[in-house]
């Protein structure tokens, strides 16, 4: 993990250690089409498996994987079956496809459930025991913005692949990874007024602290603008940046994001790679669709914005790639276009040299190239 550095002194504060993303679940429409866009786009492998097959009526869901990096896709079949799945459908239904679970990966979940809720978190459900041949998880759950939670997951009485209820599969399709590593960070859209509100939830309730600010002034184009605060654990291994809208001549991407996902909820996930330029040349060629139109003279200046760097610029404008630099290095950033049909859930495919920052140096670019795809939606 590039940011893991001083883990005793930064850890200090954390509630609870955290020691990464465990998993992203995302509750979506149809769960065996999802998955393969995400194997066949996104260069995922399909792991394991949980659906009436094994045992469980009402849903079915895929474990997804590229090295660090694991999805888990779960549709309702049967939604008059139970309450669960009832809320799968419900959230299909308001959102659309989008995240349900930001799960972390602690090493005591009962010790972690109890410190968050004593500091304010709302239970989702309390711990609870899953066993099978290979051991136990124990896994509770608390809210977060909007209808996505938290699961806290400990496993280190478990040897299996994933969980107890899922089972191993190898499809006979199998195309190679696209070198996608490990969530560096996950940004949920909140509304106005209510950024700090989740700032400091997560603050008082997990022990994290605030990494970066941008203010209406450092994030804005003529037209939208947006404020965002980051919030980071101790090891850096989580960091949820936290956006809410700010006034402008027109709707904020923030504004579309609430309307079209029905409130709060996660906007987008960075997935880091240790070559940006091949990551994005595979993501291209199996059909990923990337924010386009970056200005020529954004890389006639990159050299004297950023200095020297490894990467050929050339190679860099063709595919749209952004750089920024920051005290400790510099990075490298593109972003995917909304992946479905409601303008809401995006990726971000990030390098990271040295750089600990989030790209502020690209954030006018960025924007002017959203807004131009807001136009094009007519949310404007
Ligand atoms: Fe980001």
């Amino acid at each position: 993990m590039a940011t893991a550095t001083l883990p005793e002194q930064a850890t200090a504060g954390d509630t609870f250690p955290i020691n990464g993303t465990d998993f992203i679940e995302f509750y979506v429409g149809n769960a065996r089409q999802a998955a393969h866009y995400y194997v066949s786009a996104f260069g995922f492998n399909i792991v394991a498996y949980r659906g009436p097959e094994t045992g469980v009526r009402d849903r079915a869901s895929y474990l997804l994987q590229q090295d660090k990096i694991r999805f888990v896709l779960t549709t309702a079949i049967r939604p008059d079956l139970s309450a669960e799945a009832k809320v799968i459908a419900d959230h299909v239904y308001r959102h659309g496809d989008g995240v349900r679970d930001l799960a972390l990966w602690v090493d005591d979940a009962r010790d972690a459930y109890s410190k968050a809720v004593e500091r304010g978190a709302e239970s989702v459900h309390e711990p609870r025991v899953m066993r099978d041949d290979d051991g136990e998880i124990v896994i509770a759950a608390i809210k977060t913005y909007g209808e996505t939670i938290h699961s806290l997951v400990e496993r280190k009485n478990y040897r299996g692949l994933f969980m107890p209820g899922f089972r191993p599969m190898t499809p006979l399709y199998q195309p190679p990874s696209v070198g996608l590593k490990y969530v560096d960070h996950c940004v949920g859209n909140v509304e106005l007024g209510k950024m700090n509100v989740w700032v400091d939830f997560y603050a008082t309730v997990m022990g994290f602290r605030n990494l970066l600010t941008f203010d209406d002034k450092t994030i804005s184009t003529e037209y939208s603008s947006l404020m965002s605060k980051v919030m980071a654990n101790g090891n850096d291994r989580i960091k949820f940046p936290i956006n809410e809208p700010a006034a402008g001549k027109k709707k904020s991407q923030i504004d579309e994001y609430l309307d079209f996902y029905s409130g709060p909820g996660v906007q987008h996930m960075a997935l880091a790679t240790d070559d940006i330029i091949g990551t994005v040349n595979k993501l291209r060629d199996r059909g990923v669709q990337f924010l386009s139109g970056v200005p020529g003279a954004y890389y006639t200046e990159l050299q004297d914005r950023v200095g020297k760097i490894d990467e050929p610029v050339e190679e860099l404008a063709k595919l749209g790639v952004l750089v920024d630099r920051d005290p400790d290095g510099y990075l490298l950033q593109i972003f995917t276009k909304p992946v479905e049909d409601r303008p809401t859930v995006f990726y971000e495919i990030i390098q990271r040299k040295g750089a600990k920052s989030f790209g502020a140096g690209n954030f006018k670019a960025l924007f002017q190239a959203i807004e131009r795809e807001q136009e094009l939606r007519g949310n404007t």
